[in-house]
């Protein structure tokens, strides 16, 4: 099977799914923020009289130039995600493990839920992804943490490559002799990890995009080479950029448009990939080069 990238609402998607068919299933679903979550491109052009000042006092103008947002704001979270975390219980293999990734908002809700459809047995972690970026209200402690609950479908037989995981660098290395400090250290459940920069190569423009290092550890530590990995809110497509850079096979599902144009260019010229119920050769480069070219008349 080729990588699947599909345009739709994912419980219709997902009930025509096969049974045990995911070897790991990693979804970040919107956080019931009750907000519109939305983010705005601008570029900047050197002009005197722009309206900020950048390296060494030179004037910038910015001009917007899009913003990609979806609706975040449900009256009943739970009846929403509980028909789609029945079906990802269906479809995760015997040795698969799903990965949901929340805030403060719903996680407490969410773990009794998903006790429920998996059993408490099947219960390995609640990760901590802490991160220190954002404003810092003055009333209360900010939250700077997400969660996400770690399932298993069975808790006997599991997918956990402890070798394989990226080693961290002790915080205090003089203390455990230059061997050990040279190997680095395996994360615990608390995931110290910079948000996306909002300036650096990785950053797609997608709104609560994650970060390439949170699913590249999810993916290493929990999916095998011949894993279907599955991402049923995938937004900019974090999730597949990860399988892609381990050699792992994904399916990537969202129901909005501007996602499905950012997975566009973020996979342009990427093989084997297919794409249903989307056309991604208008927001690609050999489009884009082809358009331009007729413009020019060549
Ligand atoms: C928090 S974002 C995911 C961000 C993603 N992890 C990333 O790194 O870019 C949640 C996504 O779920 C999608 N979504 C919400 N409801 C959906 C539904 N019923 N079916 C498919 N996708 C849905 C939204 O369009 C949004 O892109």
């Amino acid at each position: 099977m080729q990588n699947v990238i599909r345009f739709g609402d994912n419980l219709p998607i997902l009930q025509a799914m096969p049974p045990e068919s995911a070897g790991l299933i990693y979804i970040d679903p919107p956080f019931n923020t009750k907000k519109v979550q939305s983010r705005t491109q601008i570029r900047t052009m050197r002009s005197e009289n722009g309206d900020r000042t950048g390296f060494q006092g030179q004037r910038y103008a910015t001009e917007k130039v899009g913003s990609k947002a979806f609706a975040d704001d449900f009256d009943d979270y739970l009846g929403f995600l509980r028909p789609r975390l029945l079906e990802a219980h269906r479809i995760l293999a015997q040795h698969g493990t799903l990965y949901l990734h929340l805030d403060y908002r719903e996680v407490h809700y969410a773990k009794i839920l998903l006790d429920e459809i998996f059993g408490r047995e099947c219960f390995l972690n609640e990760v901590i992804w802490a991160y220190d970026y954002g404003g810092r209200p003055k009333n209360r402690w900010p939250p700077k943490h997400d969660n996400i609950l770690v399932f298993v479908k069975d808790p006997e037989h599991y997918t956990f490559n402890y070798e394989e995981i990226e080693r961290i660098p002790y915080m205090a290395p003089g203390l455990v002799g230059p061997e050990k400090a040279a190997r680095g250290k395996t994360p615990t459940d608390t995931w110290w990890h910079t948000i996306v920069p909002t300036n650096g190569k990785e950053k797609t423009g997608y709104p609560t995009q994650k970060p390439l290092g949170i699913l590249k550890r999810i993916a290493e530590a929990s999916s095998r080479p011949n894993d279907v990995v599955l991402d049923f809110f995938a937004g900019s497509g974090t999730t597949g950029e990860a399988c892609r850079l381990l050699g792992r096979r994904f399916v990537l599902i969202d129901n909005n448009p501007e996602a499905l144009q950012v997975m566009a260019r973020r996979f342009d010229g990427v093989p084997d990939i297919e794409w249903i119920g989307f056309d991604p050769g208008p927001f690609q480069n050999a489009s884009l080069t082809r358009q331009a070219s007729l413009l020019l008349g060549a």
